[in-house]
């Protein structure tokens, strides 16, 4: 595996802009600033309206305008369950700022309850249980990435970098006992990011980069529970500064595509090109060669997507065409064929 080692400096975000979910808190908080401090404007979103305005009057305090331009960061309450909330958050970007150039999909929360309880009943698991941890984590995820799909499409110069970057975790690729609906949400977090790499780059479509970041433990509310014995066990921990670091260098950097970093003890490490190149070895050399010719044949999978012929009423009648309310003027949006110029 590979050691990634972010190359960024104190410009490398310069005159980017930055929109980050879950930013009130945690690692997202600590991005924030990370990108304030790297040159970019910001426009965060959060559930918690008093964390997120208290880091709003910080930042702006240390990172005041430049010359008569629009303030370096925005905030705005942000429910990611709520896809009227995300739009929301992404239209104050756009109006403040008239681009975005990188989304940050880090809101999250950790498991509640016991979904699998021993103690269960037949009565007692008739109750509907909560799906708020899938809501949160890989819904919310969704919504985020298929909004930014959009926005980072336009006003984008000719060579223009665009990227999204979905907070994954080790649960999203290692066995979490305990932590059942957490680790299913993960685990679609890189399924998302996977489904969507090659589609989402490609210059004919998006031509936006998507990678995910992967972290363990790291020193935030939502590992309170068991960070005290974590650190008696000596095992590697994260600070929020260290994980929103390696984030601001996969921001910054545009080589990454497809790819995925495992954060431990502050050190990042790249997993899905061995997943890849050493497939014929954990899987097998002919299933290996098997799966190869069934992806060579589904090719960018289009054949899933491909549209049936339909009746336009019929499809009106199912408000398929039910868009957002919110129109821009002409003047706000440069919009370009396919998505690239
Ligand atoms: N801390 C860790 O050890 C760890 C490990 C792996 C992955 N992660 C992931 O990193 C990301 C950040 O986690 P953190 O540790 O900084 O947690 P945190 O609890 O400190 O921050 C998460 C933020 O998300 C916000 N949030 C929760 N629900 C929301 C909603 N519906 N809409 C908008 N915002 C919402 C919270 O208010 C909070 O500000 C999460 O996706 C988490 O799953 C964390």
């Amino acid at each position: 595996m590979s050691q990634y080692i972010p190359q960024i400096t104190s410009h490398s975000l310069a005159d980017k802009v930055v929109l980050i979910t879950g930013g009130a808190n945690g690692i997202g908080a600590s991005l924030v600033q990370d990108c304030l401090e790297k040159g970019a404007n910001v426009c965060f979103g959060d559930l918690d309206n008093v964390e997120g305005e208290r880091l709003l009057n910080k930042t702006r305090e240390r990172f005041p305008p430049v010359e008569n331009g629009p303030a370096r960061v925005v905030f705005q309450p942000t429910d990611v369950t709520n896809y009227q909330s995300v739009l929301s958050l992404f239209d104050l970007a756009f109006e403040t700022y008239k681009r975005i150039d990188h989304v940050v999909s880090a809101a999250g929360i950790v498991e509640i309850g016991n979904w699998f309880d021993f103690g269960l009943t037949l009565d007692s698991v008739r109750e509907t249980p909560t799906s708020k941890v899938l809501d949160v984590n890989l819904l919310g995820t969704m919504y985020v990435a298929r909004i930014a799909s959009v926005y980072l499409r336009h006003n984008r110069g000719p060579g223009t970098d665009r990227s999204i970057l979905l907070f994954s975790c080790v649960s999203g690729f290692k066995e979490s006992p305990s932590l059942f609906v957490y680790q299913a949400s993960k685990h679609g977090v890189l399924g998302l990011m996977r489904s969507l790499r090659s589609y989402i780059s490609s210059p004919y479509k998006h031509c936006i980069r998507i990678n995910t970041i992967a972290p363990w433990i790291t020193e935030t509310d939502s590992v309170k529970k068991i960070q005290h014995k974590w650190k008696e066990a000596s095992l590697p921990t994260n600070t929020p500064q260290e994980v929103s670091h390696i984030a601001a260098g996969m921001l910054a950097d545009r080589s990454l595509n497809g790819k995925s970093m495992f954060v431990e003890g502050g050190r990042a490490w790249e997993t899905e090109e061995n997943v890849e190149r050493l497939e014929s070895h954990w899987l097998g050399e002919e299933p290996s060669k098997a799966l190869a010719a069934g992806q060579e044949f589904l090719d960018d999978g289009s054949i899933w997507t491909a549209k049936p012929r339909q009746r336009s009423s019929i499809s009106k009648q199912n408000g398929i065409f039910n868009g957002p309310k919110k129109s821009f003027s002409k003047g706000d949006f440069t919009p370009v064929a396919n998505g690239v110029h």
